[in-house]
């Protein structure tokens, strides 16, 4: 099969379209033909090198942990799915090798969730990661009913889809950090925008009133927003970050590192067959420009998601 791997680490250009032997197929898990993979932060990390401290990798190496595809074969222990099964998936394996950037991709079973046929393929698979961590996070500090939520970054991957299922939660008021040129963007999903800096504490305070203060806070964005929530929430463990876990750890904030989770997967794509859930997609690059892809999104501003069409 084609599909964008590397050998070696390093900026976006150690990446390439090689011809690569189909994926095996393991006895619990299904074999998918990619339509489409998201494109994460993560995804620029391992290609990076940075998370080898963290789990095992393996080269050639091909990234993508978002999936959205066709089933073409099933292992022997599989009964939930059959080929021709539309699907999408947080793909994370426990070893960094067989990614969504290609072609084909064999993932355990326990992982996919059914893609309803209203929802598109690339939409799908925008999803799952990004999804996951936005409602992880949120359930990790209880952020819900009657809170007031401030989630930074909320015209990014993760910010976009948290300030919607925050809302989806019950939350009273979502509060979102942005660039000015985003606002109008995140007030269309249901947050009021404030801008992010210098002046952000300040801001939120005078959004808010009263004390100023805020039930819950989700941080997207780490350094300077991480020292500005620990003064802009009411109790340190309802604030999570997912990008400083160390800092975390250090001011009894909760690290969120999120996890593969069908069932939530699930419930997050059926929110948006509902309309209840939209998903943004600034652009979507064919797999072979793939470099184009990860230096779009290094560069810190996309609105939404970016996508690879195969
Ligand atoms: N722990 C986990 O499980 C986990 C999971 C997913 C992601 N992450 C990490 O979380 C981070 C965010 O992920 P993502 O997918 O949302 O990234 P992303 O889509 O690339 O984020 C881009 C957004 O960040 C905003 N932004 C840039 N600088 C900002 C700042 N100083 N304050 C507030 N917003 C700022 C930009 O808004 P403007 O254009 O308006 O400036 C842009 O919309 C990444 O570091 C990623 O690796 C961790």
């Amino acid at each position: 099969m084609k599909a964008i791997a590397l050998t070696e680490f390093g900026d976006a250009e150690v990446m390439s379209l090689q011809e690569l032997p189909d994926p095996l197929l393991g006895p619990d898990q299904v074999l998918v033909e990619v339509r489409a993979a998201g494109v994460n932060p993560v995804d620029t990390k391992i290609r990076a090198g940075y998370l080898r401290g963290l789990m095992p990798h393996h080269t050639p190496l091909i990234p993508g942990w978002d999936v959205a595809g066709v089933v073409r074969a099933v292992g022997i222990g599989v009964q939930a799915w059959k080929p021709g099964d539309e699907v999408l998936a947080y793909a994370r394996k426990d070893h960094v090798q067989f990614g969504a950037y290609g072609e084909l991709i064999s993932l355990p079973d326990r992982l996919v969730a059914r893609k309803p046929s209203t929802v598109d393929f690339v939409t799908a698979a925008a999803l799952p990661l990004a999804g996951l961590t936005a409602l992880q996070s949120l359930k990790a500090i209880g952020a819900g009913s009657g809170d007031v939520v401030l989630v930074h970054a909320a015209a990014g991957g993760v910010g976009h889809l948290q300030v919607q299922i925050a809302r989806v939660l019950g939350a009273s008021r979502v509060i979102g950090t942005a660039s000015p040129r985003n606002h109008d963007f995140v007030r269309s999903l249901g947050a009021e925008p404030v801008a992010y800096g210098d002046a952000l504490v300040d801001a939120v305070a005078e959004l808010v009133g009263g004390d100023g203060l805020v039930d819950a806070v989700a941080d997207n964005a780490g350094g300077l927003a991480f020292d500005q929530s620990l003064r802009l929430v009411r109790d340190r463990a309802r604030m999570t970050s997912i990008v400083d876990g160390p800092r975390a750890l250090e001011n009894g904030v909760v690290n969120t590192w999120a996890r593969p989770d069908a069932e939530q997967t699930r419930w997050l794509v059926d929110l948006v067959a509902d309309g209840r859930l939209r998903v943004e997609v600034q652009q979507t690059f064919p797999l072979e420009e793939a470099v184009k892809a990860h230096k779009l999104l290094e560069g810190g501003h996309v609105r939404g998601k970016v996508v690879l069409t195969v």
